[in-house]
Protein backbone atom coordinates (compact mmCIF):
# COMPACT_ATOMS: atom_id res chain seq x y z
CA UNK A 1 0.00 0.00 0.00
CA UNK A 2 1.59 3.44 -0.99
CA UNK A 3 2.32 5.71 1.49
CA UNK A 4 1.86 8.65 -0.77
CA UNK A 5 -0.90 11.30 0.06
CA UNK A 6 -1.76 13.82 -2.37
CA UNK A 7 -2.94 16.96 -0.93
CA UNK A 8 -5.53 18.53 -3.50
CA UNK A 9 -7.04 22.48 -3.17
CA UNK A 10 -9.19 24.11 -5.45
CA UNK A 11 -9.76 27.77 -6.82
CA UNK A 12 -9.06 30.57 -4.38
CA UNK A 13 -7.48 28.78 -1.82
CA UNK A 14 -4.04 30.28 -3.06
CA UNK A 15 -5.50 33.38 -1.31
CA UNK A 16 -5.88 31.41 2.10
CA UNK A 17 -5.00 34.21 5.19
CA UNK A 18 -5.50 37.28 2.55
CA UNK A 19 -9.45 35.98 2.02
CA UNK A 20 -12.09 36.49 4.10
CA UNK A 21 -10.08 35.93 6.95
CA UNK A 22 -12.97 36.42 9.14
CA UNK A 23 -14.22 32.84 7.30
CA UNK A 24 -11.38 31.13 6.44
CA UNK A 25 -8.34 32.48 9.06
CA UNK A 26 -5.17 34.13 8.82
CA UNK A 27 -2.74 31.15 8.13
CA UNK A 28 -1.82 31.14 4.56
CA UNK A 29 -1.46 27.42 2.10
CA UNK A 30 2.37 27.82 2.64
CA UNK A 31 1.61 27.62 6.56
CA UNK A 32 -0.75 24.36 6.14
CA UNK A 33 1.57 22.84 3.70
CA UNK A 34 4.46 23.15 6.11
CA UNK A 35 2.25 21.39 8.96
CA UNK A 36 1.20 18.59 6.89
CA UNK A 37 4.34 17.86 5.59
CA UNK A 38 5.97 17.80 9.10
CA UNK A 39 3.40 15.61 10.17
CA UNK A 40 3.96 13.40 7.35
CA UNK A 41 7.18 12.91 8.46
CA UNK A 42 6.36 11.49 12.20
CA UNK A 43 3.14 9.14 9.95
CA UNK A 44 6.06 8.09 7.52
CA UNK A 45 3.96 9.64 4.98
CA UNK A 46 4.73 10.94 1.75
CA UNK A 47 3.31 14.17 0.35
CA UNK A 48 2.44 15.67 -2.72
CA UNK A 49 0.47 19.10 -1.63
CA UNK A 50 -1.05 21.04 -4.93
CA UNK A 51 -3.61 24.31 -5.62
CA UNK A 52 -5.30 25.26 -9.14
CA UNK A 53 -7.87 27.36 -10.09
CA UNK A 54 -8.54 24.71 -12.93
CA UNK A 55 -10.53 22.09 -12.60
CA UNK A 56 -8.46 20.43 -15.27
CA UNK A 57 -5.63 20.37 -13.17
CA UNK A 58 -7.20 18.99 -10.14
CA UNK A 59 -8.62 16.04 -12.60
CA UNK A 60 -4.97 15.72 -13.74
CA UNK A 61 -3.62 14.92 -10.42
CA UNK A 62 -6.35 12.76 -9.47
CA UNK A 63 -5.51 10.80 -12.43
CA UNK A 64 -1.67 11.02 -11.14
CA UNK A 65 -2.77 9.48 -8.06
CA UNK A 66 -4.76 7.21 -9.39
CA UNK A 67 -1.34 5.27 -10.54
CA UNK A 68 0.68 6.15 -7.13
CA UNK A 69 -0.95 7.16 -3.83
CA UNK A 70 -2.59 5.43 -1.22
CA UNK A 71 -4.96 8.37 -0.25
CA UNK A 72 -6.36 11.42 -1.12
CA UNK A 73 -7.00 14.87 1.02
CA UNK A 74 -9.30 17.59 -1.44
CA UNK A 75 -10.77 20.60 -0.46
CA UNK A 76 -12.00 21.37 -3.58
CA UNK A 77 -13.54 24.98 -2.54
CA UNK A 78 -15.93 26.45 -4.90
CA UNK A 79 -15.99 22.62 -7.29
CA UNK A 80 -17.20 21.18 -4.40
CA UNK A 81 -20.86 22.21 -5.09
CA UNK A 82 -20.82 21.46 -9.22
CA UNK A 83 -17.95 19.49 -9.92
CA UNK A 84 -18.82 16.13 -11.80
CA UNK A 85 -15.28 15.95 -13.51
CA UNK A 86 -13.86 16.05 -9.82
CA UNK A 87 -16.37 13.20 -8.98
CA UNK A 88 -15.97 11.28 -11.60
CA UNK A 89 -11.87 11.11 -11.40
CA UNK A 90 -12.48 10.23 -8.11
CA UNK A 91 -14.62 7.60 -8.48
CA UNK A 92 -11.72 6.06 -10.89
CA UNK A 93 -9.27 6.33 -7.48
CA UNK A 94 -9.32 3.11 -5.22
CA UNK A 95 -8.11 4.26 -2.13
CA UNK A 96 -9.36 6.81 0.88
CA UNK A 97 -10.38 10.06 0.05
CA UNK A 98 -11.21 12.18 2.93
CA UNK A 99 -13.03 15.79 1.62
CA UNK A 100 -11.84 18.93 3.82
CA UNK A 101 -13.41 22.10 4.08
CA UNK A 102 -11.81 24.94 6.61
CA UNK A 103 -15.36 26.71 7.14
CA UNK A 104 -18.59 25.07 8.58
CA UNK A 105 -20.16 24.65 5.03
CA UNK A 106 -23.59 23.79 6.16
CA UNK A 107 -23.77 27.08 8.15
CA UNK A 108 -23.64 29.31 4.91
CA UNK A 109 -25.10 29.64 1.99
CA UNK A 110 -27.49 27.25 0.59
CA UNK A 111 -25.68 26.30 -2.72
CA UNK A 112 -22.36 25.21 -0.37
CA UNK A 113 -24.53 22.55 1.51
CA UNK A 114 -24.17 20.61 -1.81
CA UNK A 115 -21.13 18.75 -2.35
CA UNK A 116 -20.70 16.50 -5.59
CA UNK A 117 -17.42 15.16 -3.64
CA UNK A 118 -18.77 13.68 -0.88
CA UNK A 119 -20.91 11.39 -2.85
CA UNK A 120 -17.32 9.54 -3.31
CA UNK A 121 -15.68 10.92 0.20
CA UNK A 122 -14.71 8.20 2.52
CA UNK A 123 -14.85 10.99 5.40
CA UNK A 124 -15.85 14.81 5.41
CA UNK A 125 -14.27 17.53 7.61
CA UNK A 126 -16.10 20.84 7.82
CA UNK A 127 -15.69 23.81 10.10
CA UNK A 128 -12.48 22.98 12.01
CA UNK A 129 -10.48 25.18 10.31
CA UNK A 130 -6.95 24.19 8.68
CA UNK A 131 -6.84 21.64 11.54
CA UNK A 132 -9.37 19.81 9.00
CA UNK A 133 -6.46 18.39 6.97
CA UNK A 134 -4.00 17.23 9.67
CA UNK A 135 -6.95 15.48 11.21
CA UNK A 136 -7.89 13.89 7.95
CA UNK A 137 -4.12 13.43 7.16
CA UNK A 138 -4.02 11.22 10.30
CA UNK A 139 -7.25 9.73 9.65
CA UNK A 140 -5.44 8.28 6.20
CA UNK A 141 -2.49 7.19 7.77
CA UNK A 142 -4.46 4.98 10.35
CA UNK A 143 -6.20 3.45 7.26
CA UNK A 144 -3.11 2.90 5.74
CA UNK A 145 -1.64 1.27 8.86
CA UNK A 146 -4.51 -0.96 9.39
CA UNK A 147 -4.64 -2.21 5.48
CA UNK A 148 -0.84 -2.77 5.30
CA UNK A 149 -1.27 -4.97 9.02
CA UNK A 150 -4.39 -6.70 7.25
CA UNK A 151 -2.20 -7.75 4.47
CA UNK A 152 0.89 -9.36 6.28
C1 LIG B 1 -14.34 25.88 1.21
C2 LIG B 1 -15.85 26.13 1.21
C3 LIG B 1 -16.36 26.36 -0.20
O1 LIG B 1 -17.77 26.56 -0.20
C4 LIG B 1 -15.71 27.61 -0.79
O2 LIG B 1 -16.11 27.79 -2.12
C5 LIG B 1 -14.22 27.61 -0.65
C6 LIG B 1 -13.59 27.03 0.53
C7 LIG B 1 -13.77 25.77 2.64
O3 LIG B 1 -12.63 25.30 2.77
O4 LIG B 1 -14.42 26.12 3.61
O5 LIG B 1 -13.53 28.18 -1.48
O6 LIG B 1 -14.08 24.67 0.53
Amino acid sequence: MSRLIFVLNGPNLNLLGKRQPNIYGHETLADVEQTVISLAKELRLEIRFHQSNREYEIVDWIHEARETAGGIIINPAAFTHYSVAILDALNAFDHPVIEVHISNVHKREEFRHRSFVSLRADGVIAGLGTQGYTLALRRLAQLIDEKSQAQT
